[in-house]
């Protein structure tokens, strides 16, 4: 008797722990940070950020201010001598030296997201005071699925790096995002 008990003792206390071992391991939704998480190393890499300043356009890698003295101007296109379209064109030079896209100008100030932390970056694009006036997530999702200059940081020329997400990843981390309920971390960060 006194065997069969002892032989039985693990499994009664198996029994016990089962269920505890179950609920611990029961997936948790994941948190805003998740989920923003790869959304904003894409939103913070330098092609996106260099445009997205507020005085100013940066360049390359390590984020320099621009070459030439380049300023934002009235329209965000640069002062009346030195306009954006003197330089750029709607498609990158041959060589790739000189980027291009349709229209390219910086982000108007109010999208300025130099200093930001992920989530005021994440409140920022869903602030329709703040990204031109898109009420709903699915407009902002829009933009960034078919904007041009959106499009241009993943055809960067010249060598220059892109974001570590491919684009089609990108629009599926917006979308999972925004079936989540596109909600932004709480906290400062
Ligand atoms: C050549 C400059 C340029 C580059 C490069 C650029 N943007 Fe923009 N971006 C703009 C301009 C100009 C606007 C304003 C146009 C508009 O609102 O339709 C804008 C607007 C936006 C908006 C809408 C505003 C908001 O706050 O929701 C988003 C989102 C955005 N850009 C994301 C990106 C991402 C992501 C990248 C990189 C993958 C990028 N941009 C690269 C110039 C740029
Ligand atoms: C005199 C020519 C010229 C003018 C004018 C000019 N640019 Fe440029 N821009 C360049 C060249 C050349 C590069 C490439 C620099 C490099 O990567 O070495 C460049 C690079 C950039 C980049 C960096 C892209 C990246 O992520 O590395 C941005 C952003 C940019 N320009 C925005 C602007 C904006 C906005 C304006 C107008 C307000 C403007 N530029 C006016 C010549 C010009």
């Amino acid at each position: 008797m006194n065997i069969i008990r002892k032989l039985l003792a693990p499994l009664a206390l198996w029994s016990l722990l089962a269920p505890l071992a179950a609920l611990a391991q029961q997936p948790q939704p994941p948190s805003p940070e998740k989920l923003f998480d790869p959304i904003a190393s894409v939103l913070q890499h330098p092609r996106c950020l260099n445009c997205h300043m507020a005085e100013k356009p940066f360049q390359k890698d390590a984020q320099v201010p621009h070459a030439q003295m380049i300023v934002r101007g009235a329209d965000g296109k640069g002062a009346p001598t030195m306009r954006c379209a003197a330089c750029h064109q709607d498609k990158n030079s041959a060589d790739g030296r000189v980027p291009g896209a349709p229209h390219w100008h910086l982000a108007p100030t109010s999208m300025a997201w130099e200093g930001l932390s992920r989530a005021q970056l994440c409140r920022s694009i869903k602030d329709p005071a703040k990204n031109g006036n898109r009420q709903t997530m699915a407009q902002v999702i829009d933009h960034m699925k078919v904007d041009p200059l959106v499009l241009w940081a993943w055809n960067p020329g010249d060598g220059r790096s892109t974001p570590s997400l491919s684009h089609a990843d990108f629009v599926k981390a917006l979308e999972t995002w925004a079936a989540a309920g596109g909600a932004c971390s709480a906290g400062a960060k």
